[in-house]
C-alpha cells in the first residue's frame, strides 16, 4: 500500500460550498485549489447504478419529491441539481461513480462514502468494490461510510482496500459504532472537528487509526486541525484551506 500524503488534503462533496455538492464544477474546484482528492457520497438507484449524491431524498437539491432508491438512473439523470446552489450551474447533472472514476481515478485520492442507514445494506458495497477493482484504483481510494456493516463487508470483499469511519454526534450512530467497534479496524476515523483534541489524537495514533475530520470550514478549525498533526481535512471549502496551508508552510 503506498502512503498518502499527509496531511491529505480533500474537498467534501467535491467542494460543497463553492460549487453545487457532488457535481463536476465541485470537482473541478477542488483539482484546481490543489486538493489531493475529494470525497463523494454514493447511492444506488433502483435499477442499481451507483450515483452521486448526498439526500436519500430529492427535495433539497433538486426541488420536487422522489427518493433517490426509488427511481431509475435514466430519471434521476434529467434532473438538475445545480440551480439550487446558484442560477449560473442550472443544468448540472447527478454523476455516476464509474464517470467519476474514470475522469479523476488515476489523479486524485477519491473518499467514496457509501450511504445506507439500513443495517443490512443493499449491496452497494458488491457494486462500488467491483468498479473500483475494474479500474485498478484499490490503492488510491478510500471507501468511507457511517454505517460499520458496509464498512465489515467491504472489509470482507476486498481487504486491502482502505476503509474511512465516519463519525457524527447522532446518538443512534454512535451506539452502533460502538457495538462493532470490536470487530473493525479502519485505515482512518472521520470525526467532527469539535471531536478532535490532543487526547483524542493520542489514542488513535495508539491505535495506529489515521485521523481525518470532515467538514473542516472555518480558518480557525483548521489551523487548529493542522496544529493538532492530523493525517487529512475533509473540507467544504478547499481554496479556503490551499490559503491556510500555504501561508502556514504546513505540508501539502
Ligand atoms: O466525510 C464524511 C462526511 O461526508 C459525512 O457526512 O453527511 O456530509 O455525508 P455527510
Ligand atoms: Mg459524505
Amino acid at each position: 500500500m503506498t502512503d498518502f500524503p499527509t496531511p491529505l488534503l480533500l474537498g467534501h462533496r467535491g467542494a460543497g460550498g463553492e460549487a453545487p455538492e457532488n457535481t463536476w464544477p465541485a470537482f473541478e474546484k477542488a483539482k484546481a485549489a490543489g486538493m489531493h482528492g475529494f470525497e463523494v457520497d454514493v447511492m444506488l438507484t433502483r435499477d442499481g447504478a451507483p450515483v452521486v449524491v448526498h439526500d436519500m431524498t430529492l427535495h433539497r437539491i433538486a426541488g420536487g419529491r422522489g427518493a433517490v432508491k426509488s427511481m431509475t438512473l435514466a430519471a434521476l439523470e434529467r434532473l438538475d441539481v445545480g440551480s439550487h446552489f446558484h442560477p449560473r450551474f442550472a443544468g448540472e447533472r447527478i454523476p455516476r461513480l464509474e464517470e467519476v472514476l474514470d475522469y479523476y481515478g488515476k489523479d486524485m485520492i477519491l473518499d467514496v462514502e457509501l450511504k445506507g442507514p439500513n443495517p443490512f445494506c443493499e449491496g452497494i458495497e458488491k457494486v462500488v468494490v467491483a468498479l473500483i477493482r475494474e479500474r485498478g484504483l484499490i490503492d488510491s481510494v478510500i471507501i468511507s461510510s457511517f454505517n460499520p456493516v458496509i464498512l465489515k463487508r467491504v472489509a470482507a470483499l476486498e481487504p486491502r482496500i482502505r476503509m474511512g469511519s465516519n463519525y457524527i454526534s447522532d446518538p443512534i450512530l454512535l451506539l452502533r459504532r460502538i457495538w462493532f467497534a470490536p470487530f473493525l479496524k479502519p485505515y482512518s476515523k472521520h470525526p467532527q472537528p469539535y471531536q478532535v483534541d490532543e487526547e483524542y489524537m493520542a489514542r488513535q495514533r495508539k491505535r495506529g487509526i489515521k485521523v481525518m475530520p470532515w467538514g473542516v470550514n472555518g480558518e480557525e478549525e483548521m489551523k487548529r486541525m493542522l496544529g493538532l498533526g492530523v493525517e487529512g481535512i475533509i473540507t467544504d471549502h478547499p481554496a479556503k484551506l490551499r490559503e491556510i496551508v500555504d501561508n502556514g508552510k504546513a505540508p501539502a
